[in-house]
């Protein structure tokens, strides 16, 4: 609801795509989130990564336990697709509330996702099982084919590979997560209700010029990579049009200075410090404020068939300004901490105190 051009209440909003990292950067991150989403689908990309029940409720517990005092939040648990994953661990995991969804990862297409699936036809069994159960299927589309351009991974991907299994599985639930392209949107929005997309903060503000603007600037690096500008224009349009089908999922991928400034740097961009703030941002640019709270707080919940969230939050128009860097707890060495995004910006929204 939008009380007045000043204020914006909503339900509280979940984050559909979400790093959290594990060991003392988890402690240093999982605040920025716990404190503002209510739930998050957490991404399984540890090293070795969430590929058993077990693995999932110990990683589940790690994080509960690294939620600061009086906040409410749940991780949504996912597990990470491999070559050889049994179909019963996953059917398992989904009836018993312990994964929430499946992570795809084409081998070697982003951070840790080495152990990712080889080849889609041969996990065939798995996509059978989560079609017949409903398990939601979370695809990071992206080719990792290194003859084909960085900037068309995700087309190609998508006409590839995406396209073929949708005819093998057609009521598969697919959420096409951070997607950066014109032919994502057309994709998603020409699918029936079993496809949907999330949308980063990042692929909404930045293009990517970005990475290259007076030098190379590894904080604008995540994968898949900012396009031109006709693709942020269409994500910004898809993102406020209140569509079903387009939720929030931030990506926030915390690497540490160390990680970024290197000759080989990561990619990932850490955005959960001000990711409300951020998408408000570009939803008031967008004259599109009265549906924010569809794309934050109710599409994601039902498209994973949650309850929606009962409490609420407030923004208020009111300047925040944006660290240049963050302590993620990993104390000592300046080279341990994380630059947020739009570090050093100063933002027009800031959440109400209660
Ligand atoms: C993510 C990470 O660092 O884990 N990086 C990124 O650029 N988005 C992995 C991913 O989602 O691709
Ligand atoms: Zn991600």
């Amino acid at each position: 609801m939008i009380n007045s051009f000043n204020e914006i209440s909503i339900l509280k909003p979940d984050d559909w795509h979400l790093h959290l990292r594990d060991g003392k950067i988890l402690k240093g991150v999982v605040s920025y989130t716990a404190n503002v989403f209510s739930r998050a689908i957490i991404m399984p990309n540890l090293d070795p990564p969430i590929t058993t029940l077990n693995s999932a409720k110990e990683y589940k517990k790690r994080i509960i336990q690294a939620i600061p005092k009086g906040a409410s939040f749940t991780p949504l648990m996912t597990a990470y697709l491999t070559d050889d994953m049994s179909p019963e661990v996953l059917e398992r995991g989904f009836k018993e509330g312990i994964f929430y969804g499946a992570k795809l990862y084409p081998v070697n297409v982003t951070t840790n996702s080495s152990y990712g699936v080889t080849d889609l036809n041969k996990i065939d069994n798995l996509f059978e099982t989560m079609e017949r159960i409903g398990m939601p299927l979370l695809i990071h589309g992206e080719v990792s084919d290194l003859d084909v351009d960085v900037f068309d991974r995700e087309a190609v991907f998508i006409e590839r590979h995406l396209e073929p299994l949708l005819r093998r599985f057609s009521s598969l639930r697919v959420v096409l997560e951070h997607i950066t392209t014109i032919d994502a949107i057309d994709f998603v929005e020409n699918s029936k209700s079993n496809i949907a997309a999330t949308i980063t903060p990042h692929h909404l503000h930045i293009n990517r010029n970005a990475m290259f603007l007076g030098g190379l600037r590894s904080d604008f690096y995540c994968l898949p990579t900012a396009k031109r500008e006709i693709h942020r224009i269409a994500l910004r349009k898809a993102a406020t049009s209140g569509k079903a089908c387009f939720f929030l999922g931030t990506d926030s991928a915390p690497h540490t200075r160390k990680f970024k400034e290197s000759s080989c740097g990561c990619a990932g961009i850490f955005n959960a410090p001000f990711a409300l703030e951020s998408y408000l941002k570009v939803f008031e640019e967008e004259n599109a404020l009265s549906r924010f709270e569809a794309f934050a707080s109710i599409n994601g919940a039902n498209f994973y068939g949650l309850p929606l969230n009962i409490e609420k939050i407030s923004l208020v128009k009111k300047d925040i300004f944006v660290p240049k860097s963050i302590n993620v707890g990993l104390e000592g060495d300046p080279n341990d901490s994380v630059k947020p995004f739009h570090s050093g910006e100063i933002l027009g929204w800031s959440i109400a105190a209660n």
